[in-house]
């Protein structure tokens, strides 16, 4: 009897194995695919063209707009970080000219940086001062940050969907005053209407009230400084991945959660919930730490979380500078 058993079974067992074995060695192949790929194509391991030198201009730039909308944007702030940009600026020049929307910006930030300064009367170090008089050769003008007032900033949430969603900006700056839970779960209420992959709604939310939680998450979040301190409540976005399968799946999870998270990101702006969008993207050991602090799933991955809070009557808003839609499409 139990080898009549044995004799049914161990081919199923074996051949389940042998299907495992062949999908997994497909996924690793899958894998590497994408590795090879992200090594040539990144900005991991050289500044080697036009499009990543750019790249790298863009992530510079924003740490100065970032910093010249701050509640308390502290003076000198980013030397060094300025004096690369600078340079990465005359760099890109020499090499593919200056006609690029986003290194025009660029300059204008620095001008408008050496600009906010001299208004305060805050003497630059010399060798960014040198620099910067240098960039002013091109006679570009500086940049202006926007300056917004709460009624303004939500004059548009029952407007047309290009008014409203052209009045969503990235809040990094929040009063005392304290949203409800209601409001938030009235938001992922709008939210869940978001399309996902077979309809699976993989994304999972989870809202932090309690100010220490909040800042230990996002002392280890890391690209909140001089903000996330105000935060009123913060949502992590996760995804699950049990619904997923195969290796033609393995980025399903974050297609869906980021589809989420942006119809989140207006579902917030429409209930008058300021908010700004924070990374996720982790080493292992930074992934690990904040799995164990968040409280999420095994079977989750991180996706986004959102700083939110309520705006104060005025503030500052970054103006990051759009490409046109002639550069980002193509009819084909
Ligand atoms: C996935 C993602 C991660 C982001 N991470 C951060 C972050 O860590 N800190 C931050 O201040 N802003 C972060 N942002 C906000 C961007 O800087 C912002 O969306 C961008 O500059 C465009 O500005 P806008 O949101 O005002 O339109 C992030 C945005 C996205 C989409």
């Amino acid at each position: 009897m139990i080898k009549q058993i044995i004799k049914k079974v161990l081919p199923k067992i074996l051949l389940n194995k042998w299907r495992n074995f062949i999908s997994i060695k497909r996924l690793k192949a899958a894998y590497n695919y994408d590795m090879k790929r992200y090594i040539k194509f990144s900005d991991n391991y050289s500044h080697d063209s036009k499009i990543k030198l750019i790249g790298l201009i863009i992530r510079e730039y924003h740490v100065v707009e970032k910093g010249l909308t701050m509640p308390d944007t502290r003076y000198g702030f980013g030397k060094d970080l300025i004096i690369d940009l600078i340079k990465h600026c005359f760099e890109y020049i020499k090499l593919y000219g200056k006609n690029e929307i986003q290194l025009v910006h660029a300059i204008k930030v620095i001008l408008e940086y050496e600009e906010f300064h001299s208004k305060q009367n805050f003497v630059l170090d010399t060798e960014l001062k040198n620099l910067i008089n240098k960039l002013k050769g091109y006679n570009i003008q500086p940049s202006l940050q926007i300056e917004m007032n709460k009624t303004d900033y939500f004059k548009d949430i029952n407007n047309s969907f290009p008014l409203f969603s052209d009045s969503r900006s990235s809040i990094r700056n929040f009063s005392e005053e304290v949203i409800s839970i209601e409001n938030i779960l009235k938001s992922l209420e709008i939210a869940k209407n978001a399309p996902s992959a077979c309809n699976r709604q993989c994304w999972r939310t989870y809202i932090f009230s309690n100010k220490s939680n909040i800042n230990e998450i996002l002392n280890i979040q890391g690209g909140n400084r001089g903000f996330g301190h105000l935060t009123n409540k913060l949502i992590v976005i996760t995804a699950e991945i049990g619904g997923f399968a195969n290796l033609e799946e393995r980025n399903a999870a974050y297609v869906d959660g980021g589809i989420y998270t942006m119809n989140l990101l207006y579902s917030l702006h429409f209930n008058k919930i300021a908010a700004c969008i924070l990374n996720c993207s982790n080493g292992i050991d930074k992934d690990v730490l904040m799995r164990k602090v968040c409280g999420i799933k095994e079977s989750e991955v991180f996706i986004a979380m959102i700083s939110c809070g309520i705006p104060p009557e005025k503030f500052k808003i970054a103006f990051s500078e759009r490409y046109n839609v002639e550069y980002t499409n193509t009819i084909m």
